[in-house]
């Protein structure tokens, strides 16, 4: 017996076969028609409500029409409602409605959609296993975990669920519990779960508790896979043309001239960021991506995603100089900021979003006393001087340690890669 059809259906098995058959053939529009005059005879069967969702979806989508959208999303939730409606034509139904609502950037409607089902279901993991991801997508973490434990007591191991689950707890700050079930989550090779966002965070918690050895092979096997760039290229928004190394030179970067003028004016750049230090500390925030390993890291930010920030003009002449750099102050995949470090800092091993942008850290206040501080970028290791620019592609994996007798200052510009084109510039989503 098919599933998807109830004894109402019986008697139109063959209007709706021919009706699949229109849809098949991309006849969406006839489709429609067919299911529709279907309905008037038959109102009571769900499967020929179902056709014509399915036909409006496809329609949907040869018109890029989203009124035609939402009116097949409104087909999907009557299928549910006609009495004695198939359990599998209604999670059919229900999953294509949430997906669409989705995809109509409708997040608390598609939530409600699945959590509906959920309650229907309540021992489906697939159908709780998206209601998992329909709240991380509104950040409700919390609800999610609670989801996923659901589903990891009906179906100890699930790899979706265990995926999910280690990210949220991972990023709770539990790395041991982390590790464990994104390892197995990730181990299981099950659909959801091979993407450098586990990949990443994995190797990061194996990292943070000591399994040194196990994260650079979970680094190595995302490479291995197209993941990540390679072992030490991590990030996850990337355009794949562009070049890369993990240090480079300011020629090489096309920003000599940004180089120059920020060595030129390096003074009046550190003495902008003394003074905001001595009477509004509060402009320099915690670093809160939880990159920090020990110590004091803060940082007063200038322009991000391309905006220039309230508090730019704190820093008037520096601000000012930043403004006449369309590739530092436009980059929309990054930021300026003054970056202070306290001594007894360590931060992590971290990769940053995107290889769209390349870092330069202009020293400004460089201690020379102590263990000193340090950038290991990939396999390389750089210090700073004061008054002078280094650069490097913080999209390749970096650590620092601050372990001088007093503090260290630098002002970071990200610029746009040079080989990002002027319509990538105008068109990349922001990060
Ligand atoms: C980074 O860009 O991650 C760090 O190098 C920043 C800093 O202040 O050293
Ligand atoms: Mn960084």
């Amino acid at each position: 017996p098919n599933p998807f059809t109830s004894k109402e259906d019986k008697p139109i098995l063959n209007e709706l076969k021919s009706g699949d058959k229109l849809l098949k053939k991309g006849k969406a529009k006839e489709a429609e028609l067919h299911f529709r005059k279907l309905i008037k005879s038959n109102p009571s069967s769900p499967r020929a409500r179902f056709g014509l969702a399915e036909a409006l979806n496809a329609l949907s989508q040869q018109l890029k029409s989203n009124s035609v959208l939402q009116e097949c999303i409104k087909a999907y939730g009557e299928v549910v409602q006609i009495p004695g409606c198939p359990q599998a034509l209604k999670k059919q139904s229900l999953l294509t409605k949430s997906d669409r609502e989705t995809f109509l950037g409708q997040l608390s409607s598609s939530l409600k959609t699945l959590a509906f089902l959920a309650r229907e279901m309540p021992n489906d993991v697939e159908v709780l296993n998206k209601l998992g991801v329909g709240y991380l997508m509104i950040n409700k973490n919390s609800k999610a975990k609670q989801i996923y434990e659901t589903v990891l007591q009906i179906d100890p191991d699930n790899g979706f669920a265990l995926t999910h689950l280690g990210f949220i707890v991972k990023n709770e700050g539990d790395w041991v519990k982390g590790a464990d079930l994104l390892g197995r989550g990730v181990g299981s090779l099950a659909e959801g779960t091979q993407s450098g966002k586990f990949y990443f965070h994995l190797g990061d918690a194996l990292h943070r508790t000591n399994r040194t050895k196990e994260a650079e092979e979970v680094y190595a096997r995302g490479a291995e896979k197209g993941l990540f760039r390679s072992k030490y290229q991590r990030s996850l928004y990337n355009v794949d043309r562009l070049q890369s190394r993990p240090f480079w030179t300011p020629k090489e970067a096309g920003a000599s001239e940004y180089v120059r003028k920020l060595e030129q004016n390096w003074k009046m750049i550190r003495d902008e960021a003394l003074k905001v230090m001595d009477v509004e500390k509060g402009l320099f925030l915690e670093e809160e991506e939880g990159l920090k390993n020990t110590g004091n890291w803060r940082q007063f930010t200038l322009f991000a995603k391309g905006d220039k920030t309230a508090e730019c003009n704190r820093v008037p002449k520096t601000c000012a100089l930043i403004d006449k750099m369309p590739n530092a102050k436009g980059c929309r995949r990054g930021q300026i900021k003054y970056s202070v470090m306290m001594p007894g800092t360590h931060v992590w091993p971290h990769t940053g979003p995107t290889n769209c942008r390349l870092r330069m850290h202009l020293g400004l206040v460089i201690p020379k006393t102590g263990d000193g501080a340090r950038l290991r970028c990939a396999d390389e290791y750089r210090t700073w001087e004061e008054g002078k620019v280094l650069i490097f592609d913080d999209s390749y994996e970096h650590e620092v340690w601050q372990n001088a007798e007093s503090f260290r200052l630098i002002l970071i510009v990200d610029v746009w890669h040079p080989d990002i084109t002027d319509h990538e510039k105008r068109t990349l989503s922001a990060i």
